[in-house]
């Protein structure tokens, strides 16, 4: 290895790179924190035929088995800068592998407006847009402008619009073909105007007792959102977990109708065309809020959420996973979608 090269290493714990805290070892392993780096790393993994596995802060995947072959790469390119800077709005240009709740407070304590709906939400920067991350009202892609991104079949640097992205609720051209794109960069457009989202059910009550709404800056928001997502959310820190478990289901208006008469309190979304049902809520009526076997379980004020409280495995998780998806089938015939990426089992 001549000095310049970053070092690989056989046998790393990803543990503590998994937010569910999943045991599993990466073959081989390497945190990317330059572009030439992350070049670097493909071409070894290419040289050798194997495969790569890029990683985020590992907020929103299951490890299915405790073997990960091939090299995984951990996203470290850093930067935060702004560019175009108006009488009114801004874009933040920030690295991949920035912190994302860290550029939230960034930007809302810059006083620009955008992504506070969406503070506190785990993961890096460059996993952003892969889900298209959404929260309190708030979707990625409102403000996002474009992504710069490894196109690995070609090896060129690409500049994807927002449009390109193809996104979706939870959804994006990056979760659709994973693997070929690597982001490198984001682009957000940010205001210091634009009218703050206040709309959500709990942002409404948290602020109700709040004499002057227009006075509220965007770093209000960011810390009302903390609030709240506190009192609901488990920290990954405290109680290992990835968030959402399953997408909200999409059932078109004739299924919601058919529900809605069989189960009054259903609660939803409703859209123009379809309407989106809350998951926590069909999860919940099937009675597995706060269950726990002896090493996972579903979390006791949020039912959309599995948490690992005891050194579950991958497996653990996603039998529970389908043990949920089982019964809220059968109870209200609609299929849950889980949301994180499952990282399949190494072929025995
Ligand atoms: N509900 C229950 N039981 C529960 C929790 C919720 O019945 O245990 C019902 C309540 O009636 C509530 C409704 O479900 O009104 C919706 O719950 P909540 O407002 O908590 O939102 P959600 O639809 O369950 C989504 C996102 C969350 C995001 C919140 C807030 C998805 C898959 N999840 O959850 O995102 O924080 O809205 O905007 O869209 C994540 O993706 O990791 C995540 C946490």
């Amino acid at each position: 290895m001549s000095q310049d090269e970053p070092e690989i290493t056989p046998s790393a714990d990803l543990s503590h790179l998994n937010t569910l805290n999943v045991a599993a070892t990466a073959e081989y392993f390497i945190a990317a924190h330059t572009v030439s780096e992350l070049s670097y790393a493909l071409g070894w993994a290419k040289e050798r035929a194997i495969d790569c596995l890029v990683l985020g802060g590992g907020s929103n995947l299951v490890f299915a088995g405790t073997h990960v072959p091939g090299l995984v790469i951990r996203m470290a390119i850093a930067g935060r800068q702004w560019e175009n800077a108006g009488d009114d709005g801004a874009t933040l240009v920030l690295g991949a592998g920035e912190n994302w709740h860290d550029a939230v407070l960034y930007a809302a304590s810059s006083g620009y407006r955008g992504i506070e709906n969406l503070a506190l939400i785990p993961g890096t920067c460059g996993a952003a847009p892969v889900q298209n991350i959404g929260a309190y009202g708030v979707e990625l892609q409102d403000t996002l402008f474009s992504v710069t991104a490894l196109d690995t079949q070609t090896g060129q640097v690409v500049t994807l619009s927002n449009k390109e992205c193809q996104f979706a609720y939870r959804d994006s051209l990056f979760k659709q073909i994973p693997g070929q794109y690597i982001i490198l960069q984001i682009r957000l457009r940010l205001s210091r105007t634009k009218p703050l989202s206040l709309g959500y059910g709990d942002l409404v009550e948290y602020f109700s007792d709040h004499s002057a709404p227009s006075s509220l800056t965007a770093l209000d928001i960011a810390e009302g959102i903390m609030a709240v997502r506190r009192r609901k959310l488990p920290d990954p820190e405290q109680m290992p977990n990835a968030g959402s478990f399953f997408k909200n289901p999409v059932v078109p208006l004739e299924t919601w109708d058919q529900l809605k008469t069989a189960f009054p309190n259903i609660a939803a979304y409703p859209g123009e065309s379809s309407v989106k049902l809350a998951a926590a809520w069909l999860i919940d009526q099937c009675g597995w809020k706060g269950y726990r076997n002896a090493t996972v379980g579903v979390h006791s004020r949020q039912a959309l959420v599995l948490t690992n409280h005891s050194h579950g495995s991958g497996e653990d998780i996603l039998a529970l996973a389908e043990r949920i998806q089982n019964d809220v089938k059968e109870r209200f015939g609609v299929a849950l979608e889980i949301e994180p990426r499952i990282v399949p089992a190494a072929a025995r």
